[in-house]
């Protein structure tokens, strides 16, 4: 019965585990990545979802900042992963838009990456979701227009625990 009693509120920490933030514009969004990047513990993954334009790679700058990065942080499109290795922890940026096959992150060597380390940021997760760790942190950033077209939210939530 006990023990019922512990699982259950185990069970309610999880479901409260989101934590959901409003930024009105890009040098929020930002402020927000830097608090995260400041943070950020070795072996961490997150995750980044939300459509074209939402504000991931402006959070993903941010976080780099934070994490005592000062080179100029983009978009890895073309090559998946860009490595920083100037900050506190390596930071390991991947935008998987692109990518044709799950096979392409074997290419590149991904477990060293997801199991190392350094940090991991991935934007557009959802299209290697098969691949991910059991445990991640996940954040979805979203536009609301009746808001403002600079209007975001912005959950983070811990997923696989
Ligand atoms: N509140 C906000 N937070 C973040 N970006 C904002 C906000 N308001 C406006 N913007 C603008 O939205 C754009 C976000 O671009 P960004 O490249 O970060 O998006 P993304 O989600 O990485 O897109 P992609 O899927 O193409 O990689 C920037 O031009 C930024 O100035
Ligand atoms: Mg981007």
């Amino acid at each position: 019965m006990e023990q019922k009693r512990i699982m259950a509120g185990t069970e309610r920490k999880r479901q409260m585990a989101a934590e959901v933030a409003e930024t009105y514009s890009a040098e929020e969004t930002y402020a927000l990545g830097r608090r995260i990047g400041e943070q950020v513990s070795p072996g961490e993954v997150y995750t980044l979802s939300g459509d074209l334009g939402a504000g991931k790679t402006v959070f993903t700058q941010g976080v780099a900042r934070g994490m005592g990065i000062e080179e100029a942080v983009n978009s890895p499109t073309f090559t998946i992963l860009q490595i920083y290795d100037s900050g506190r922890l390596p930071f390991y940026h991947f935008d998987v838009y692109r990518i044709g096959d799950v096979e392409e992150m074997d290419e590149i060597g991904y477990e060293d990456y997801f199991y190392g380390e350094g940090v991991c940021f991935i934007e557009w997760a959802e299209r290697i979701r098969e691949i991910l760790p059991g445990r991640y942190k996940e954040i979805s950033i979203c536009k609301e227009l009746d808001k403002g077209t600079e209007y975001r939210r912005i959950t983070m939530e811990e997923k696989g625990i």
